[in-house]
């Protein structure tokens, strides 16, 4: 008989690569795990609402692809796309002023891998990343795991303050600068014209250049739409912008695309190919079919006009409920706002207070990624339910005067 071996116990932390020394799990994030409990009213999911995903539509859609295309939908395919869906997305982007053709376009898994992607491409460990301060959490994991160093700069009502620029400039040249221009992720707030316009040209003029995270930018509920900043005079070669069906569509069938100058799509198609071959072929042609059947445009304005409802839900129930001193941001568009408190409160100790009376949201703190912010929250205004708004204010405002009092 062999005696089973002793186990060892191998030293796994000594073994991990230095890039994974900060990407670790927040402790904010473990805290906010508490919102699912039964009864909670949640502001603090990055979720869209589940109920407005065409589930119907891609069932049916699901068991046709199948019926009729078995062999090709679940078969290997290119790394840079389908190409029907890479022209549909083109096309779109063309009406929107980008030089697109396919060549420009490479579907991701989520806009998520292609900021992941973009970061691998250009970033060496030490590398700075000019962004905004606050900026995408998930972003700045993905350039925390490059390596990179931050110039984080502050944002006003009129996005990041592009007239620090020339000074921050003269004393540091970025590698890249990532920017959410509409309705950023976490405060809501959009880049106007003018800045979109002075922020490509000082990228320009130094040769550094953007990483555009356009997430939401469909999601806009007032206003008339700004272009990207790739659309703008010289933006086709110096940016890189990402947009996703996971805010139109569903986040769970992952499919995204980048737009870049197509050599750029080249080399992002060979980082993409050593990561995963591919997007979800099954995926691809699923969007693909919903969008070409002209069920996107419709879907989107039923989603503006529901996500409308919700924001301007909690923009009264704010005003309504909050505190003196408590300040927040007005989106015209997108998922979430940002709620400021008076400089001495700490949005954690709130969340503990808010959790007790069953209402969560998100500190705003990780999302900035020089330190700061610990007065700020982010609300996710689309993902909970219109009838609960109101209420969830209610809960958020009584916490944020008691955790006050208790200062
Ligand atoms: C600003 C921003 N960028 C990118 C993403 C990634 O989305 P996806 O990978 O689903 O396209 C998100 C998701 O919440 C986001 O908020």
């Amino acid at each position: 008989m062999t005696r089973a071996k002793p186990v060892m116990q191998l030293d796994w932390q000594a073994k991990y690569a230095q890039r994974m020394e900060r990407v670790k799990p927040s402790a904010i994030m473990e805290l906010i795990k508490l919102a699912a409990q039964p009864g909670v009213i949640s502001f603090a999911s990055g979720l869209p609402d589940p109920s407005l995903f065409p589930a119907t539509v891609l069932r049916e859609m699901t068991a046709e692809l199948l019926a009729e295309q078995g062999d090709t939908v679940l078969q290997y395919g290119t790394t840079e796309g389908l190409l029907p869906l890479r022209e549909l997305i083109a096309e779109r982007l063309s009406a929107q002023g980008f030089q697109a053709g396919p060549e420009n376009i490479l579907i991701t898994h989520g806009s998520q891998q292609g900021i992941e992607l973009a970061a691998r491409l250009l970033l060496n460990p030490g590398d700075v990343v000019l962004l905004e301060n606050p900026s995408y959490l998930a972003a700045i994991q993905a350039f925390d795991s490059c390596q990179a160093g931050y110039l984080a700069v502050p944002l006003d009502a009129e996005g990041m303050e592009v007239d620090r620029l020339p000074s921050l400039l003269s004393s540091c040249t970025p590698k890249l600068i990532y920017t959410l221009p509409n309705f950023q992720n976490p405060t809501g707030i959009t880049l106007t014209q003018e800045r979109r316009q002075r922020l490509l040209h000082y990228a320009l003029e130094r040769g550094i250049p953007i990483l555009e995270d356009n997430a939401y930018g469909d999601l806009r509920y007032e206003g008339e739409a700004l272009p990207s900043l790739a659309a703008l005079e010289g933006g086709n070669e110096a940016v890189i912008s990402t947009g996703t069906f996971s805010k139109t569509i569903a986040p769970g069938i992952r499919v995204a695309w980048v737009y870049a100058p197509a050599r750029v799509i080249e080399k992002l198609a060979l980082v993409k190919q050593v990561s995963d071959l591919h997007t979800n072929t099954f995926a691809q042609h699923l969007v693909y079919r919903y969008c070409a059947s002209g069920r996107l445009d419709p879907q989107i304005a039923r989603l503006r006009q529901a996500y409308r409802a919700k924001r301007d839900q909690m923009l009264q129930a704010l005003a309504t409920h909050m505190p003196d001193g408590v300040t927040w941001t007005r989106p015209e568009g997108g998922m979430f706002l940002m709620l400021s408190l008076p400089e001495e409160m700490d949005a954690e100790t709130v969340l503990r207070v808010a959790l007790e009376k069953k209402v969560a949201f998100v500190p705003g703190q990780p999302f900035f990624p020089q330190g700061g912010g610990r007065n700020t929250l982010r609300l996710n205004f689309v993902s909970p339910r219109l009838d609960e708004i109101a209420e969830g204010v209610k809960r958020l405002a009584a916490a944020i005067q008691e955790a006050g009092q208790a200062l």
